[in-house]
Formats: structure tokens, sequence, C-alpha cells
């Protein structure tokens, strides 16, 4: 029965499908011809024909392309060397020697290898009429060399989205190995105004939406910032830009310092961990572990100085020399990894400990800040984290941003690889100047660990305001102002932005009315507007699992690690 309707065509039959924009037809490739010719997309879809062509692509990392081709080699010596080979010698040998050569291209990292997800999609009002496209379309793929595949019973599979994560199950003959020059023969457009080999896509440039591709890994500083009026799209491209990495660099660590629990879902998504560090939550990460500084206790002692005076910016002179003093010999003779406790205790133990310094203390033993007072009790691995520390009250959130930002440091120097960093809010640290210094010492040093910043603020004027934050800026590879509701002439000074580009900011469209973002970045000395323009799955995946959680329970709490 279909709904009801009895003499309703059938939804499906063994080779197609009926959906809302008529009948689709796939075509799976069973085979590659040995060479392509560039631009062969031209003659194989021509624009007469209504066919459609999906393609999505994860980069091996070089260790499994390195093990893949070693296997392929392998298999083909096998048989070589087997009686039973029939007349496939000289093929054997091409196999053999193709992934030898490609071996060595990809340990030179002139080549790369990737999991191709490819099918051909005909489409008609009416199933003869796609039936009679695909015929077409098989016809022009055999022509170039291609063999062909249309899969049986297995229609759903062949159309269904991308999951993103480039393991979904499909019918023989959609997941194919191509090499880098393979997959960019598999690219109707050569010409760009920015493109960084192994870059991810950023935008489209907005005067004629040629692709603009960027390598963080390429320049001095790895680091990047994005601007913008709440709504603006900040967070998004943010998650978009980290998916992109991700998807080139499958090997990639991210970590997220998320003040509004925005990331939640996306990096449990990814197949991360959350940290709920939120009032009621129950990670904690020690602000005083001096695990953080590779167990340096003179730098950790400053930088908890530094963090207590984001947390208390009313502290007279007297008040923090005692809270310095203080912490210097918790540092120097307290236990191997103190609490906050160990902190008030060594405050206490000075006769002429101030009285209002003791009861500003009080709020890790008895107020809202008790949750830090601990060891650590979160262990996390590999995969994407995010701090959550939503709810937390409005004069706490720099000090959490700043102990995590401490927390976060540590954890990209202690690991090898390639890392990024997502910082949202990022303003919270540059209030005080304190944890602007240690900002600006973050983005200059973080690139020694492989690692790059995402930091994401409203407005770059909070930033101009303080040498350190003007020092931060200036170390970001590329800055990205998306609208702005006004720009001061000091930033447009800072930035050497044209007249005509500090009046077009305010008028940037926002997502909300044009269903992407529209930005200008700023990419050393280039100045590009660019549409930052999410495909189909990629905003599907973002829409899903970026925001505030719907359900406060939905957060993955922290692993209790005792
Ligand atoms: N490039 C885009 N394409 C499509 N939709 C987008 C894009 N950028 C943002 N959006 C949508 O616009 C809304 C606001 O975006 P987002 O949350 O990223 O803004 P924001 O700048 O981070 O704001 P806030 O400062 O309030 O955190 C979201 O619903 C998001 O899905
Ligand atoms: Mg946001």
């Amino acid at each position: 029965m279909n709904g009801g309707t009895p003499n309703a065509p059938p939804a499906e039959g063994a080779t197609w499908r009926r959906s809302q924009r008529g009948y689709e037809a796939p075509v799976l490739i069973r085979q590659f011809p040995p060479e392509l010719p560039f631009a062969f997309l031209g003659r194989l879809l021509p624009s007469t024909e209504p066919v459609e062509m999906g393609v999505e692509l994860h980069r091996y990392s070089s260790d499994r392309a390195l093990h893949l081709l070693q296997g392929a080699r392998a298999v083909a010596e096998t048989e070589l060397s087997s009686e039973d080979r029939g007349g496939r010698t000289s093929e054997l040998e091409v196999a053999r020697d193709s992934a030898a050569e490609f071996g060595r291209a990809v340990a030179r990292r002139d080549q790369e290898l990737w999991r191709v997800g490819l099918r051909f999609v005909a489409v008609g009002p009416t199933r003869p009429r796609a039936e009679a496209v695909r015929a077409r379309l098989v016809e022009r793929l055999t022509a170039l060399g291609f063999a062909c595949r249309l899969p049986r019973y297995e229609t759903a599979a062949a159309l269904a989205p991308p999951d993103l994560s480039g393991t979904d199950s499909r019918p023989p003959g959609y997941w194919q190995t191509l090499p880098t020059d393979g997959v960019a023969a598999l690219f109707p457009f050569g010409d760009e105004s920015v493109m960084e080999p192994g870059g991810v896509l950023v935008g489209l440039a907005l005067t004629d939406a040629s692709p603009v591709f960027l390598d963080r890994w390429r320049h001095p500083s790895y680091s990047w910032g994005i601007f913008g009026m709440t709504g603006a799209g900040k967070s998004f491209a943010a998650g978009l830009l980290a998916l992109r990495t991700r998807w080139m660099r499958p090997e990639v660590e991210i970590t997220v310092l998320d003040p509004l629990g925005e990331f939640g879902r996306w990096t449990r998504a990814l197949g991360g961990e959350v940290i709920e560090i939120s009032p009621g939550g129950v990670g904690r990460l020690n602000p005083l572990d001096p695990v953080t500084t590779g167990g340096d206790r003179r730098e950790k002692a400053a930088r908890v100085a530094s963090m207590l005076r984001a947390l208390f910016p009313s502290l007279e002179d007297e008040e923090a020399a005692g809270l310095d003093t203080a912490i210097s010999r918790l540092y120097d003779r307290g236990p191997e990894t103190p609490t906050f406790d160990d902190l008030v205790a060594e405050v206490g133990r000075d006769p002429h400990a101030q009285p209002r310094l003791l009861a500003l203390l009080d709020v890790f033993r008895a107020g809202s800040l008790r949750v830090v007072n601990g060891p650590t009790n979160v262990v996390v691995g590999a995969g994407p984290v995010s701090v959550d520390f939503r709810g937390v009250p409005e004069d706490h959130l720099a000090f959490h941003l700043s102990y995590l930002l401490d927390w976060a440091y540590g954890r990209l120097r202690s690991r090898s690889g390639e890392k990024l960093l997502i910082v949202d809010e990022a303003h919270l640290l540059v209030r005080s100047r304190a944890t602007a210094e240690f900002l600006d010492r973050v983005v200059r040093h973080v690139r020694h660990f492989g690692a790059g910043l995402i930091l994401l603020s409203q407005s770059p004027e909070d930033f101009l305001a303080t040498p350190e934050g003007r020092a931060t800026l200036r170390n970001l590879h590329a800055t990205a102002f998306l609208r702005l509701p006004e720009v001061s002439a000091e930033a447009r000074t800072f930035f050497g932005l044209t007249s005509a580009e500090g009046e077009w900011l305010p008028k940037a469209r926002m997502p909300r009315e044009a269903g992407y973002s529209e930005a200008l970045w700023r990419i050393g000395p280039l100045h590009l507007p660019l549409a930052v323009i999410a495909s189909s799955p990629e905003f599907e995946f973002l829409n899903r699992t970026l925001g505030p959680p719907s359900d406060p329970g939905e957060v993955t709490r922290g692993t209790a690690a005792l």
C-alpha cells in the first residue's frame, strides 16, 4: 500500500527511486580508467543532461596511506609469483609498480590518498526519462574507460546523504581510493585567488565566487581570529573550519573552550568528550595543578597569580602582594599538587594577612567556586574535547577561561601532532591585563607545538584597548570580520581597512537573512570579502549539533577518573 492511494506509482524499484523532484536513477563506478583527462567532466556531464555527481572526500593519514599502498603492492606481488595468474601479468605489474610509485610520492608528501565516495544520479520527471538519461550517461562513462555498476535493490543506500564519517556502509562501487591527482580531476574549476595546497575551503570570493583555500600550518602563525556581532556566524564558521580541517587532516586534535556550551553536541557527534565544569557539573580541572606547565612551578605560580587577578579585579596593592607571596610559598614548599584549600591555608599562615583577602578566597571553600577546589577528576583522550562552563556567574567567566586556557596550553604542549584550539568569547581574556598577557604568550608559543588557535569574539575593539590585545591581533595570520555594528577609526587604522571596507562591514549579510555569512577576511596582506558557505551535509550537521543544548541533562559528563 502506498499512503492509502492504491493507484499511486511505487516509490522505489530495483534500480531507481521516486522523490519529490522526480525519478532518480543512480550509477556507481566499478573501476576507474587508468588515466583521466582534466576537465573530462564537461564531456561527461553536459549542461543539457539532468545528471548530478556527488563527491565525498576523506583524506587518509600518511601512515594509513602508506599501509594501504604496501598492502596493494604485496597483493600484486603475491599474485605475480603464483602459477595461476592467467593473462594478468602486465596488469599486475602495473598495479605493483604504481603502488610503489605512489608510496614514494606519499612519503614525499607530493600526493595523498583519499577515500572518495562517488555517485552519479540521472534525474527525470518519469521513470523512462530518468532511465534514458542514465543509459546515455553510462555510454559516455564507458567511452571514457569507466566500468559502471547500477546498484540493484541498493538504491536507498547509494543515494543516502553522506554522514561525514567516511565509514558509512554503501553499495559496492561507491567508495573508491584515489590519489590527489585523481581527486583534482573530479573538480570542475581551476581558477582561484588563494589556493594553498592542503588547505581548507574558507569561503567563496564575493566578487567572482572563486574558492579560497587556506592552510594554517604553512605560515609563521597558525592562529586565526573571527570577529562579528551576535548571530553573525562565528561559532558556525569555527565549527565548519574545524570540520574541514579534520577532513583534510583526520589526526588533528581539537579542543574547544566553550563558555556557552554551544559545542557539546558537535563534539560528541565527532566522537569526542565534553567536560562539564558548570555549577552542578561533575568535571574538575584543578586550576592549581602544575602539570599544565610541565612541572615548572615558578611559571605555574605566575599563571595562578594572573588568573586570580582576573577573578578579583578589585584587589588592593597590599592584598595582591600578600596573595602573590602566598602563591610563591605554595609552589616553593607546598604539596606537589596543591588545591585551593592549600592556598587558603597558606594565605592564613601570614599573621598580617588582609582579612578582606581571606574573605574573598572563601569563595573556594564555601562559595560558588568550591567546585574547582580539589584534584583534577577527569581524564580525556585524544578525540575532540570541549569544556563547557555554561551557567557560571558572569563575574567568574574570565577566571574560568584563563585557567582553562592554561590547561589547554598544557594539553597542546604535551601532545605531538597538529592541534586546533577554539576559544569562544575570547574577549573575556583581554579585560584583565594579566590574562591578556597570557593569551598573547599562548598565541605566540603554540606554533612550537604544532597548534593553532581560533579566537572568537564579538568585537576587535576589546583587543585594541590594551597593548597585549593588540599584540595578540598582530600574531593572527588570518582575521575574519563578519558583520560588525561599527568599525572605529582605530580599528580601520590598525587593520589597514579602506573606508569602503569599513563602511561595508556593518552591511555584511547575516546568515539569518542570506542563508550564509559574509565576511571580510584579512589574510596576511590580502583583504578578501568572502561568503562562508556550508555544503548541504555540512549545514545539516552543524545546524543539528551547534548551539546550546536543548535538554540540560544532554551533555555527556566528563569521565570520572577517581
Ligand atoms: N555560514 C552560515 N551558513 C548558514 N547558516 C549559518 C552560517 N553561519 C551561521 N549560521 C546560522 O546563523 C545562526 C547564528 O550563527 P552563530 O551561532 O554561529 O552566530 P555567532 O556569531 O556565534 O553568535 P553569538 O555571538 O551569539 O555566539 C545559527 O543558527 C547558525 O546555524
Ligand atoms: Mg557563538
